[in-house]
């Protein structure tokens, strides 16, 4: 089955009748279309009963979506001259067919996108969407892990040509720029997010914004980021020694490695983010730092930076050949230092795999 069967037959499940898409990853997930989510209209709306599938779009994006979309839409460009509201309205008329279940993607849509909606189909119900994709997107098939193995790849790559030309002195801002050219140089089409570069006592914040602070002789520097590649994205965090670490530092970066181990040892077809958390979170909590350890181990990992699965107590779905997601520990010593080891795993028949390969040994930079 290919995908808009499968996501029209999980709609129809859920007794949706029609889908309305915005720009995200969803829409690119299904039609191959990227698109920047700028102020203009833009809605897909699809029939769960496969009938028929329309696109309100600016009027400029006609041709490259007729040219380049995965799937068949009829389309409703609009531009000055026909305001958006009309389009959709067209659009919303010529699907006809029963309009009473409207799903959305409650997460992303925004306030005036569901306004235009309820003023072209007033009386449906909107409801979230949101789950009809995830169960879906939870599984990668061999091209999109092929894919993201070349993601994680171009990360490992641009981690190894960065290392070396980090400095005393230099600033955590200029380490991001120096990061981010070596991933570009790798041929990734982007960065993943703003990578994380965080030395010293700001290694103690998790999502720290690099500053001004200049790298000294004794820090942990955090170094957590990723290269996008065909819309999918690697996320990796390695802890590195700027010049001579302290013993505490070395002691935390063992207990996090060991943590970071025991979740990637944990992957199995079948076991639960809930199991896989609780294994590293052990081991980080018999070394006496569980107080320490800030956060969730881990999240879902695709044309997202986070999305389902989440590695997280409480998470009960068992999870499938072909789920990638993150496992990422840390320890955070308020005002001291703080150490994260984040790898991007894949479960395989015979347990998780790293797609990420980056040593975790670590390093002494400067
Ligand atoms: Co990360
Ligand atoms: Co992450």
């Amino acid at each position: 089955m290919d995908r808009q069967t499968q996501l029209l037959a999980a709609a129809r499940e859920q007794g949706l009748d029609l889908l309305a898409l915005v720009v995200g990853a969803n829409l690119f997930y299904l039609t191959g279309l990227p698109f920047h989510a700028g102020e203009r209209l833009t809605i897909a709306l699809l029939r769960t009963d496969g009938r028929g599938a329309g696109f309100v779009l600016p009027a400029m994006e006609a041709a490259r979506v007729e040219q380049t979309s995965l799937i068949p839409f009829t389309l409703y460009p609009w531009d000055d001259s026909q305001p958006a509201r009309e389009a959709l309205a067209r659009c919303v008329g010529g699907l006809g067919g029963n309009q009473a279940r409207v799903g959305i993607e409650s997460g992303l849509m925004r306030v005036f996108e569901l306004r235009a909606l309820e003023g072209a189909i007033g009386r449906a119900e909107f409801v979230d969407a949101g789950g009809v994709f995830s169960s879906l997107r939870r599984v990668k098939d061999v091209h999109e892990l092929e894919i993201m193995q070349e993601a994680a790849r171009m990360i490992d790559l641009s981690l190894e040509k960065l290392l070396p030309r980090i400095k005393i002195g230099m600033t955590e801002r200029e380490v991001a720029g120096m990061w981010m050219v070596e991933i570009l140089a790798t041929g990734a089409e982007g960065l993943s997010f703003e990578s994380i570069v965080a030395s010293g006592p700001n290694a103690a914040s998790p999502h720290h914004t690099p500053g001004d602070r200049r790298l000294a002789e004794g820090d942990l520097l955090i170094l957590d980021g990723g290269a996008r590649h065909k819309g999918y994205a690697s996320d990796i965090t390695r802890t590195v020694a700027v010049g001579k670490v302290s013993d505490q530092c070395r002691r935390i970066y063992e207990v996090v490695k060991g943590g970071n181990a025991a979740g990637r040892g944990a992957v199995m077809p079948g076991v639960t983010g809930h199991q896989i958390d609780a294994a590293a979170r052990k081991v980080i909590e018999d070394a006496g730092y569980g107080k320490e350890f800030l956060h969730r181990t881990g999240h879902g990992l695709g044309l997202d930076v986070h999305e389902p699965p989440y590695i997280a107590p409480g998470e009960k779905f068992p999870l499938p050949i072909g789920a990638v997601f993150t496992i990422e520990p840390g320890v955070y010593v308020n005002g001291v230092a703080g150490v994260r080891i984040e790898d991007d795993v894949v479960v395989t028949q015979g347990g998780g795999r790293s797609l990420t390969e980056f040593t975790r040994e670590l390093i002494e930079v400067g």
